[in-house]
C-alpha cells in the first residue's frame, strides 16, 4: 500500500487517492421527498438548503428526489428555486456550481401554508400526493424537516398527524417510511422539554424522530469514537490513571447575527451548554459501547449524562458566567451585549459560561472537565483538549527546564478540524551520559482533515442529512438524552436566574472574564488558549 507523507510528517496509506475516498464510501441516501418546514427561513438558506445541493453534487442522493419548502412567505417554485441558488452561491460552506446547479434546480418546490392552521396542510398533501403518483411505492418516502421556532413545533406534530400527511409506524421496518427531524432547542427547560417530548411521541414513534445536534455531525466530532476505539495507544490511557484533566472550548467570534430576541430568552447554557457542549463530553467520557449500533452508543452517552456530578450544591456552583462589553476583535470595533439590537439595556443573559463538571465513574473519578463557550471571543475554536498526566519519575534530572509539560492530545472540531499530539523530546546538543541535566522542549505531531482528504468537506449538516434518509439515527439525541441534560442544567439556570452577584463582564475579543481563570486556577490548571500549541500547567 503506498504511503504519503505530508508537510507535517504525517504519513497516511493511500491504497487510492484521498480525494476520492468520501464519495465512493459513503452509502446513498434512500429515494425521498424532503419537505422542509421554514423552508425560507435562516436555518435553511444558510445550512440546509446548500448541504442539499451538496449532496446532489456528491451524486449521494436518488434520482427522484424532491424538495418542498413550506411556509408562509408569498413564494412560488420559480421565487423559491431563485432564492434557494442565492442562499448556495453565499454559502461558506459549499462550493457552488452553475451547471450542477441547473440540474438541481428542477427538484425545488414551494408550498405555502400557514403552519400552524392545520386546514392549509391540504395543498401539501395535494402537492405530496402528486409527486408520489409519479413513484414506485418503495420510493414514497417522506422526510419532514422542522426548521422552526420552538413555539410552532407543537402546532406542526399536531397537524402532521391530523393530516395524516405522517402516519405513525415503526420507522426502522416500514416501507414507505416517514421520518421527522426536530431542530434545537428541545425545550427551555425539563418540564418543557418533557412536554415537547411527549408532543413529538403522542405523534410518532421514536423511530421515526431524529433530534439534531449539529455538533455531532462535524467531522472531528464523529472521529472521538473512531479515535478512542481504532487506536490502542488512546484506548489504554483514556482514564483517571493517566488523564489529568480534560478541557472542552467552543469560543466563537460573532454576536448575535441578528438573534437578539431569541438569545435573550436563552443565554449561553441553554444555546451551547445544554445541547452541544454536553454530546461533547458525554463522547469523550463515554464507555466503548457493545457495538456502533445507534442504540448502543446512545445508551453509553446517557449514563454519562446521569453520572456527572450536580453542577450546584447547598447553593455553591462550579460554574462561571460572563456577558460580553464592547471590545475589539481583529481590528474591528463590536458593541456590548447590551447594546446589540433585541437586548434588553440591563439584561443579565450571559454569553459565557466555563464550567467544572465531575464525571462519578470509575473510569473518571476525580478527573475534572472544564467546559466554556462564550460569543464575541477572540477567535473561532472549538476543541477537545486532553491533557495527560505528567510522567512520575524522570530518568534525567535535574531538567533545567521548570516545568515538564505533560502530552495534550487535542481534537480540534474547527477551524481547521484535525488532532494534535504534543510529547516532549530533547533539545539537540550535548550527549545525554556527560550532561547533569537534559533539556526537553514540547513539540507538536498534528493530522488535519483538509492536508490528507483535500478541501472537499462534509459539512455536519450534509452528513447528519444524510444520515436520516439513510435511516441511521447514530449521531441524533433520544429523548432520554434530552431529558438528562435538562436535569443538570436545570438547577443551574435556576441558580443564574436568582443570583443576585454582579454579572461579570469581559471584553469582546478576550477569553472570558476573570473569574474563568480562577475557576481552572484553583485546580493548578490554566486554559489553553485555543489553537496555540499547548500550554503547561502551573503545578
Ligand atoms: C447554534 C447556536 O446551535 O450553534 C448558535 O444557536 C451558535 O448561537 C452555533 O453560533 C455555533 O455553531 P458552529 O457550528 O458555528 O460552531
Amino acid at each position: 500500500m503506498p504511503l504519503l507523507m505530508n508537510e507535517n510528517g504525517i504519513t497516511t496509506r493511500t491504497s487510492f487517492p484521498p480525494a476520492s475516498i468520501a464519495p465512493q464510501s459513503m452509502m446513498h441516501g434512500e429515494p425521498c421527498t424532503i419537505v422542509i418546514f421554514g423552508g425560507a427561513g435562516d436555518l435553511s438558506r444558510r445550512k440546509l438548503l446548500p448541504a442539499i445541493f451538496d449532496l446532489f453534487k456528491k451524486k449521494l442522493l436518488d434520482e427522484s428526489f424532491r424538495v418542498v419548502g413550506v411556509g408562509i412567505e408569498k413564494l412560488d417554485d420559480a421565487t423559491y428555486r431563485t432564492m434557494a441558488r442565492e442562499a448556495a452561491e453565499k454559502s461558506e460552506e459549499v462550493k457552488f456550481d452553475a451547471e450542477l446547479w441547473a440540474g438541481f434546480e428542477p427538484h425545488l418546490y414551494w408550498q405555502g401554508a400557514n403552519l400552524t392552521d392545520v386546514k392549509t396542510y391540504d395543498g401539501l398533501e395535494k402537492r405530496l400526493t402528486e409527486f408520489e403518483a409519479q413513484l414506485p411505492e418503495r420510493k414514497r418516502n417522506r422526510l419532514f424537516y422542522l426548521a422552526v421556532p420552538p413555539p410552532i413545533f407543537h402546532d406542526i406534530c399536531h397537524s402532521l398527524k391530523a393530516s395524516g400527511l405522517a402516519p405513525r409506524q415503526d420507522a426502522k421496518k416500514a416501507r414507505p417510511w416517514v421520518r421527522v427531524v426536530v431542530e434545537k432547542p428541545f425545550g427551555r427547560d425539563l418540564a418543557s422539554a418533557q412536554a415537547l417530548g411527549k408532543t413529538v411521541l403522542d405523534a410518532f414513534d421514536e423511530s421515526q424522530v431524529y433530534r439534531i445536534d449539529h455538533y455531532v455531525g462535524k467531522e472531528t466530532v464523529q472521529n472521538v469514537l473512531v479515535l478512542r476505539s481504532a487506536n490502542a495507544i488512546f484506548e489504554a490511557l483514556w482514564s483517571k490513571q493517566f488523564i489529568s484533566h480534560v478541557e472542552i472550548s467552543a469560543a466563537e467570534k460573532v454576536g448575535l447575527e441578528g438573534r437578539g430576541g431569541y438569545y435573550e430568552t436563552s443565554g449561553v447554557i441553554r444555546d451551547m451548554f445544554q445541547n452541544h457542549l454536553l454530546q461533547l463530553v458525554a463522547l469523550t467520557a463515554m464507555e466503548p459501547p457493545q457495538t456502533a449500533s445507534a442504540d448502543h452508543v446512545r445508551d453509553e452517552k446517557v449514563k454519562v449524562l446521569k453520572a456527572i456530578k450536580p453542577i450546584v450544591v447547598d447553593g455553591h456552583t462550579t460554574a462561571v458566567r460572563g456577558q460580553y462589553a464592547a471590545g475589539e476583535i481583529d481590528g474591528g470595533k463590536y458593541v456590548g451585549y447590551r447594546e446589540e439590537p433585541g437586548v434588553k439595556p440591563d439584561s443579565r443573559t450571559p454569553t459565557f459560561a466555563a464550567l467544572r463538571l465531575e464525571i462519578d465513574t470509575d473510569r473518571w473519578r476525580g478527573v475534572p472537565f472544564y467546559v466554556r463557550s462564550g460569543k464575541r471571543m477572540a477567535r473561532r475554536v472549538s476543541e477537545i483538549a486532553i491533557h495527560f498526566k505528567a510522567p512520575q519519575k524522570l530518568m534525567y534530572e535535574p531538567c533545567p527546564n521548570e516545568v515538564l509539560e505533560p502530552n495534550v492530545l487535542v481534537m480540534r472540531l474547527q477551524p481547521n478540524d484535525g488532532v494534535s499530539l504534543s510529547f516532549e523530546v530533547k533539545v539537540p546538543g550535548a550527549a545525554l551520559a556527560l550532561t547533569p541535566g537534559i533539556e526537553v522542549t514540547p513539540v507538536d505531531m498534528s493530522f488535519s482533515y483538509s492536508s490528507v482528504f483535500g478541501t472537499d468537506t462534509y459539512p455536519a449538516y450534509e452528513t447528519l442529512l444524510l444520515d436520516v434518509m439513510i435511516g441511521d439515527a447514530t449521531l441524533f439525541t433520544r429523548t432520554d438524552e434530552v431529558e438528562a441534560a435538562w436535569k443538570l442544567i436545570d438547577p443551574l439556570l435556576d441558580f443564574m436566574e436568582k443570583d443576585p452577584s454582579p454579572l461579570p463582564t469581559y471584553p469582546a475579543g478576550s477569553w472570558g472574564p476573570t473569574a474563568a481563570n480562577a475557576l481552572i486556577g484553583q485546580d493548578g490548571f490554566r486554559w489553553r488558549t485555543p489553537g496555540d500549541p499547548p500550554v503547561a500547567p502551573t503545578k
